[in-house]
């Protein structure tokens, strides 16, 4: 390749790389998800849109059935809508094959359940290794960053226990370990306090938060409005909709205003 073709085919890459990067992370228009139940029709998501701009602190909130962690499998590309579109950082999910999609899955995507989802019996530093598999990491190198995942949230003493000899909320913190260990710019989270204990919860919503200042997108279902305050945005649903769709911070910021008393109120 010529200099100059070299030069314009390196310009044509960052332009390509300068739009991605202003795509949101999440766009998703007009979702639908229906299930079919014998004769009947389950509607788990009537029509959501959302954009999720990158490094944003979203909790998501609801009754139970309203559809939220139909919406969460979603965007994580374990489920695949009835209608509808979603594009993942930009790409159009439906137009990749089941291969690319679990790549797409395993590079970008950190999950963290309400169950923990650990592989019991095997070590807290194989469970965290499990996703590097798949990138195809030498085992040296696994163990490594498997272990660092685990010391940055607090774990680096536990490595060797079986997830069985672990605490609730231990367990859960080896489980953010493993969905962080793969450096994926979108954490999901679907009510990862629900069984905690208000310590762990303290110490859990401490790792979103900075894994959130480290620029990493969160995502977070939660029943509870003390867990939910600390994200940027709240987005509630209801009957598979998007109910409302608020600012976090603007509510704070005009608390703290209205707080200031009577010429500061608003
Ligand atoms: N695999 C499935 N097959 C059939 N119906 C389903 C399936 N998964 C979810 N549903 C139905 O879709 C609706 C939404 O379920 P979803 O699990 O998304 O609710 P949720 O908001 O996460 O509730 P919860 O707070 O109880 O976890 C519910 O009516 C549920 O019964
Ligand atoms: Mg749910």
């Amino acid at each position: 390749m010529s200099d100059r073709a070299g030069t314009a085919a390196v310009a044509a890459r960052k332009r390509a790389e300068g739009s991605r990067r202003e795509q949101p992370v999440i766009r998703i228009e007009d979702l639908i998800r229906t299930y079919v139940m014998g004769r009947t029709l389950v509607r788990a998501l009537r029509g959501v849109s959302l954009l999720i701009e990158r490094g944003e602190y979203v909790a998501i909130m609801g009754p139970s059935g309203s559809g939220k962690s139909t919406l969460m499998n979603t965007l994580g590309c374990l489920d695949a809508p009835t209608s509808g579109r979603y594009f993942l950082d930009g790409v159009d999910v439906r137009l990749l094959d089941e291969d690319d999609l679990s790549d797409l899955r395993n590079r970008k995507i950190g999950f963290v359940f309400q169950g923990f989802n650990l592989v019991p019996k095997i070590s807290a530093l194989t469970n965290v290794e499990l996703p590097l598999i798949y990138a195809g990491l030498s085992r040296g190198a696994r163990r490594h960053r498997a272990a660092r995942a685990l010391q940055a949230v607090g774990m680096g003493a536990r490595l060797d226990h079986g997830s069985n000899e672990l605490s609730g909320g231990q367990q859960q913190r080896v489980a953010i370990a493993r969905a962080i260990v793969t450096n994926p710019a979108l954490i999901l989270a679907d009510e990862p306090t629900g069984n905690l204990d208000s310590h762990s919860t303290a110490d859990v919503l401490k790792i979103f938060e900075d894994l959130n200042a480290s620029g990493r997108t969160v995502v977070m279902i939660t029943h509870e409005d003390e867990v939910a305050g600390h994200a940027d945005r709240l987005v509630r649903l209801a009957d598979g909709r998007i109910v409302a769709d608020e600012s976090l911070e603007l509510v704070e910021a005009a608390a703290e205003i209205g707080a200031r008393g009577p010429l500061g109120s608003v």
